[in-house]
């Protein structure tokens, strides 16, 4: 057995059994001795058994005539030199035998073919006899390179990660992982990006958070040191006239500061509030024009003591489920703006459109409007495109943060833009059906 192309191994147990049984069978004894009587013998279809079942006589052929593959005989010279049987597989068929059946004083040699049923133990066994040492050292060396290349390219995007959030944690907040992964097409890339969106948004947050910071602080100094200065005026005029009736104005002073004081941190106070969310709230279903009707009565009141007009024109009926006291402020507020920007001997205009799902509160006033580059800023804290102007009409410039605040958690959307008469309009949008937990 020294072709290239066969391999010997040890027999199986089921291989044997199954040979040792396909040899008693009756089957094949009628088959041998019709062909000692004999009697013609069909070389294929006499069965499924004998189909693949090879019988050489002692002159080596096959009795009933059949063409046989050269392994038959390569394993009969295996039997022959070594008295022992075998299999060989070739081409997902095994080969197996021989089998010696005794008839008659004659002995003839059985053979099998099946497919191939490799057992794990017989692939494993043929491996270690098919393989040298040195092969075997190359694949595990080869396979330790690749192993170790792909724990190279899986680790190192993670480590360069890594980087990135390293500096994030130390501060430096414009770091992006972008910078230390480079180019790449993959997965990893994608991750750069979320984590570069997500340093992006943080960065933003602490920067606007920064900011009010710094404007509440400078918006409480304003106040105090006019507190401060009225003070120590009013401290010289005493000593100068003896007269404490003298020091009246400069009190009243301290008094209307006091007073600004106290509103701008009851703003603060409740944009704080809602920044930490509606918990204590309660979700009311209310008629939207109800709650328009008792605003603009109070507001009304306010624009009429300065010649001016508020009208609720005819509006759809609009039903909505929310929290009525945050948009109830909403819309105060910017009801309140429209009244103060709004000149003498004329309206401010409230209407309500009804968009199938969504229906929108419009506020119009006729007033001189908002710089088109102010628009969307007028919704940050502190935020005056005329400041001067402001300053001397009182307001803290919280009103529309409250407002844009108290409209998101109803879960609605507010857009001012500048109207077609001038005046600033401003659009509270809401979903009508909108379901809360
Ligand atoms: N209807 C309007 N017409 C023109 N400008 C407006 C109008 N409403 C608001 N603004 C501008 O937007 C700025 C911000 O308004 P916001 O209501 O937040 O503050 P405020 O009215 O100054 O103070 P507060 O409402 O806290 O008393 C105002 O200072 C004003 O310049
Ligand atoms: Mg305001």
């Amino acid at each position: 057995m020294t072709s290239k192309d066969t391999r010997l191994v040890p027999i199986t147990a089921k291989e044997s059994e199954q040979l040792r049984q396909t040899a008693i069978t009756i089957q094949l004894r009628h088959v041998i001795e019709e062909y000692q009587n004999g009697l013609p013998i069909q070389p294929n279809g006499t069965g499924k058994e004998l189909d693949n079942t090879f019988i050489i006589n002692n002159q080596g052929y096959e009795i009933s005539g059949k063409v046989v593959p050269e392994v038959i005989y390569q394993l009969s010279a295996f039997y022959k030199q070594r008295n022992r049987a075998a299999t060989v597989t070739i081409n997902n068929y095994s080969y197996s035998g021989p089998e010696i059946v005794f008839s008659r004083g004659q002995y003839y040699l059985l053979f099998i073919k099946q497919k191939s049923q490799q057992h794990f133990s017989t692939l494993v066994s043929e491996f270690f006899h098919s393989v040298s040492i040195w092969q075997i050292l190359a694949a595990l060396g080869i396979s330790f390179l690749v192993c170790f290349a792909l724990a190279w390219y899986l680790t190192r995007p993670i480590h360069q990660l890594q980087k990135a959030t390293k500096a994030i944690a130390k501060g430096d907040l414009q770091a992006r992982a972008k910078d230390f992964i480079g180019k790449r097409a993959d997965e990893f890339h994608d991750l750069a990006e979320d984590f570069d969106l997500m340093a992006d948004r943080i960065n933003r947050i602490i920067m606007s958070q920064k900011r009010l910071l710094s404007d509440v602080s400078h918006e409480l100094r304003s106040p105090l040191t006019r507190m401060q200065i009225a003070a120590s005026l009013a401290q010289k005029h005493n000593q100068a006239t003896d007269d404490p009736s003298n020091c009246s104005h400069h009190i009243e002073r301290i008094e209307v500061e006091v007073e600004r004081l106290d509103e701008l941190i009851g703003e603060l106070l409740q944009v704080a509030a809602l920044e930490r969310g509606q918990q204590h709230q309660q979700v009311d279903t209310f008629v939207v024009n109800d709650l328009l009707d008792v605003i603009i009565s109070d507001a009304q009141f306010e624009a009429t003591a300065n010649n001016k007009e508020v009208v609720f024109v005819e509006s759809p009926m609009i039903h909505f489920k929310g929290y009525y006291n945050l948009l109830a402020r909403s819309v105060e507020n910017v009801i309140r703006n429209a009244i103060r920007h709004t000149p003498e001997g004329t309206r401010v205009t409230v209407a309500i459109k009804d968009a199938g799902p969504h229906f929108s509160i419009i506020i119009e006033d006729e007033g001189q409007g908002i710089d088109e580059s102010h628009l969307d800023k007028i919704f940050e804290p502190f935020y005056r495109p005329t400041e001067a102007r402001e300053r001397s009409s009182g307001g803290t410039g919280l009103g529309l943060t409250i407002a844009k605040r108290g409209v998101e958690v109803n879960d609605g959307t507010i857009k001012a833009t500048n109207s077609s008469n001038g005046g600033l309009l401003v659009t509270i949008t809401l979903k009508k059906n909108r379901r809360v937990n």
